[in-house]
């Protein structure tokens, strides 16, 4: 088996500069422990790149993401490039990325940690139990669709965006929805707007006749504005959510709470042959800089890597084990802290999470 394995490192902007090396550390400890090799070559990405490049994906980038094995990227964005045309935006790096690297599926699970329960601003009976997967469609859409633009209108202007999908778009990803269903619960819902857009209804078509490949999965459809209440009316019922690009964004930030913080989750954006795995949440300038980050999502990010990218799903298991093992030890970043635990900065945690690891 493969035990070399080459990945492109990039923080970004905001707190990705803080949680990616956290993660980093983690996976120099993973790799002594399981003797893997990993080289790491970081590049610049987001609003970074914008100063040192004028452009937030960069050729030399975008080239170190594609020769490497696999991709670990933080956060990118900030409010010293909010102003800029949204041609030039730091979140263009992310959509560049996914679209150059043709990573199509992004998976999102959102799994309570028992220790958490306290830190979700929802109620525990409610939330007890929480395991879902969110599979996004992450290189179509209105995120991609064309026209698009805002452009002159009479005496106004007209702001124009695309929802597009189609057929093979929506067949592979219901496939990997399918597919991972079949490794969990084997329950798949589908989200759509179906009563009022035609692409959505193409969605459903698909999706029901992708599904006559895969009779053991039970298959059920909702609109996403239903989802969106039943996410946190009754979340158990969940167990594999596929939906588009924008629905998938929004869907997968409720479900975050879920799981008691935004800092928890982590996320794997597959389909091509190199995939990337980031946090899901974003560059938090409000907290850059001072060592308050929680750098758990991208911890778990780098156990998703090896586990999808490297097959290495025991050193995977190992460091989500760590990071239960250190909020069992009572200790939690600010996002997650509730009464009788410990706070602790960012690099605390990572260096936590490594003692953890290497005392297993
Ligand atoms: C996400 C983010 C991005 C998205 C932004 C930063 C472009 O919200 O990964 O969920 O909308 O896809
Ligand atoms: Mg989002």
């Amino acid at each position: 088996m493969k035990r070399n394995f080459s990945i492109a490192v990039l923080p970004g902007d905001g707190i990705g500069k803080e949680i990616v090396p956290e993660a980093v550390k983690v996976l120099e400890a993973i790799g002594q422990l399981h003797g893997l090799a990993f080289s790491f070559q970081e590049a610049v990405v987001g609003g970074g790149a914008i100063d040192q490049y004028g452009r937030p994906l960069p050729d030399e980038t975008l080239a170190v993401a594609k020769k490497a094995n696999a991709v670990l990227l933080g956060a990118v964005g900030g409010p010293k490039w909010d102003g800029l045309d949204s041609s030039l935006r730091p979140e263009k790096a992310l959509l560049g990325l996914r679209e150059a690297l043709g990573l199509y599926a992004n998976l999102r699970p959102a799994r309570l940690f028992p220790q958490l329960i306290e830190a979700s601003t929802l109620k525990r009976e409610v939330i007890e139990g929480t395991d879902l997967l969110v599979v996004r469609e992450l290189t179509g859409g209105i995120y991609f669709g064309e026209p698009r633009g805002v452009k002159p209108y009479h005496n106004e202007e007209r702001g124009i965006n695309t929802e597009v999908y189609t057929t093979k778009e929506i067949a592979r990803i219901a496939k990997v929805a399918f597919e991972a269903a079949r490794k969990r619960r084997r329950k798949v819902t589908s989200v759509d707007k179906a009563n009022v857009l035609e692409s959505s209804a193409l969605w459903r078509k698909v999706v029901i006749e992708v599904h006559k490949d895969f009779p053991d999965i039970e298959l059920s459809h909702l609109y996403v504005d239903n989802c969106a209440m039943q996410l946190i009316r009754n979340p158990k019922q969940f167990d594999v959510i596929v939906t588009t690009n924008l629905f998938g964004d929004i869907l997968s930030d409720e479900a975050a709470m879920l799981t008691g913080s935004i800092g928890m989750l982590p996320s794997a954006s597959v389909g091509g042959r190199t995939a990337m795995y980031e946090p899901i949440h974003g560059s938090a300038p409000d907290i850059a800089g001072q060592n308050k980050a929680n750098p758990l999502a991208t911890i778990l990010s780098a156990a998703m890597m090896l586990n999808y990218s490297f097959d290495q799903e025991k050193a995977a298991d190992e460091i989500e084990l760590a990071v239960l093992g250190v909020l069992d030890q009572g200790y939690r970043t600010g996002d997650i802290l509730s009464a009788g635990t410990k706070l602790v900065g960012t690099k605390e945690m990572g260096e936590l999470v490594v003692k953890q690891l290497m005392k297993a």
